[in-house]
């Protein structure tokens, strides 16, 4: 196993220093270390991060490999910082047994390029009607702690009850996509003047926020672990305000295109920004960064979901919702927060390793740490051009777009998956 001596960086922008890695651990941290041995880095201008953790990662396999694998997934997102991806439920066939939770985990392992923590799903097919074999996913080798049935809402108020009650045994978290089904049907875009003029079929506010509501009663009832997936409007925000506020014991993530993006980007019909939730208001934008900063919402997730071109490319209302997000992820937090570091960290690796239970992962590079880490230049700026990311799929939303960051390298338990801003297998 090589040894890297990592000069002068800034260890989540404290002052330089250096870092040796060996052994899949951090040795040492200290200004002027030697290492005959190492091979060294010059990280003058670069930050050291905990290497990023998505909550919330789209990886298709099995089922729809054409728009993404496993490891073309896992390729984007060391690309993007990330040494660690929860893999959502929703492929073909669905995440809802031991053996497909298994299947996605030892492709992970066998990419090697991040760890891919599987997610199972809740219900049985995603179907909203039986719950699934959570014990199973949980006690296989996949050791699932997250169940969602994300792409759907577990909409019977019962079934999800049973749910949380089930998961408490084993400190499991159910991650709930919060949209009342029966508010939204046949919806396109954010219900509001935009798609009034544009006279689309609206996607309520309150459709999102009454599950929420719901479902941190039921949590606190329960005593519970709820996570509600990607945060979309204001009054979802004060809803999980006052939850808080009570102690109950609820997490919130909120994605890079709903802290960016909004409902006007619907006039162009350009199907890359039909997304579920839908982008918002401006209004919503502005109370979710406050949120992202105040701890409201504890995390940034991607919502990675790729799509093959024909689903993508074609009239808006036929188009499946979804954007790309690995890759583009930390430049949107940076643009959005600025260089407040000790907050990225927090929101885009401490907190959702904690959510997840990843115990190696999350974790302020120091001496006896697991070397899970990304190299961040702060003073880049790059131009988005969708032919040349890891992903299978196009749909960014930035395309041509110039973001600022760029991810150096990404080490993973000591060794390098990216170096030089290269995919390094
Ligand atoms: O836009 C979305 N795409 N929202 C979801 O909840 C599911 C996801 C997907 O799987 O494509």
């Amino acid at each position: 196993m090589t040894a890297y001596l990592i000069r002068n960086v800034s260890v989540v922008g404290g002052a330089p220093t250096d870092l040796l890695i060996r052994d899949g651990v951090v040795a040492e941290t200290g200004a002027g270390l030697t290492a005959p041995d190492a091979t060294v880095l010059d990280a003058s201008g670069l930050v050291a991060l905990p290497g990023l953790v998505d909550l919330h990662t789209h990886l298709r396999e099995p089922g729809r490999e054409d728009a993404e694998t496993v490891e073309s997934g896992s390729r984007a997102a060391a690309l993007g910082g990330y040494t660690a991806v929860c893999a959502m439920a929703n492929t073909s066939p669905v995440a809802d047994t031991a053996g497909v939770v298994e299947q996605v985990w030892r492709l992970g392992r066998e990419a090697g390029l991040v760890d891919v923590q599987p997610i199972g799903a809740v219900t049985v097919g995603l179907a909203g009607e039986r719950l699934a074999e959570l014990g199973a996913m949980a006690d296989s080798a996949a050791r699932v702690r997250i169940f969602s049935d994300d792409g759907h809402c577990v909409a019977d108020p019962k079934l999800m009850r049973r749910a949380l009650e089930y998961v408490k045994a084993f400190d499991g978290v159910i991650a709930q996509h919060a949209e009342e089904p029966r508010l939204t049907e046949g919806a396109q875009m954010h219900e509001g003047e935009v798609s009034t003029r544009l006279g689309l079929t609206g996607w309520p506010a309150v459709a999102e926020e009454a599950i929420i509501a719901r479902d941190v009663l039921l949590a606190e009832h329960v005593g519970s672990r709820l996570h509600i997936c990607h945060v979309s409007t204001a009054g979802s925000v004060e809803v999980l305000r006052h939850a808080k506020a009570r102690g109950v014991k609820v997490t919130a993530e909120v994605t890079p295109h709903h802290l960016l993006l909004t409902d006007e980007k619907a006039t162009t019909y350009d199907p890359v920004y039909k997304v579920n939730p839908p982008l918002r208001t401006a209004a919503d934008v502005a109370a979710l960064r406050t949120a992202l900063a105040d701890g409201v919402i504890d995390i940034v997730a991607t919502d990675h979901a790729p799509h093959a071109v024909e689903d993508k490319e074609c009239e808006w209302a036929y188009a499946r919702p979804g954007m790309l997000g690995l890759e583009t992820a930390l430049s949107i937090a940076l643009d959005v927060l600025g260089p407040q570091w000790d907050l990225i960290a927090e929101r885009m690796s401490r907190a959702p390793a904690r959510i997840a239970g990843l115990d190696s992962h999350g974790l302020d590079p120091a001496p006896g740490v697991p070397a899970n880490l990304t190299l961040v230049d702060p003073a880049a700026r790059r131009v988005i051009e969708p032919a040349e990311l890891a992903s299978r799929s196009r749909n960014t939303p930035y395309a041509r777009m110039t973001l600022p960051g760029r991810i150096v390298a990404t080490f993973l338990r000591g060794e390098p998956t990216v170096l030089d801003g290269k995919a390094v297998k």
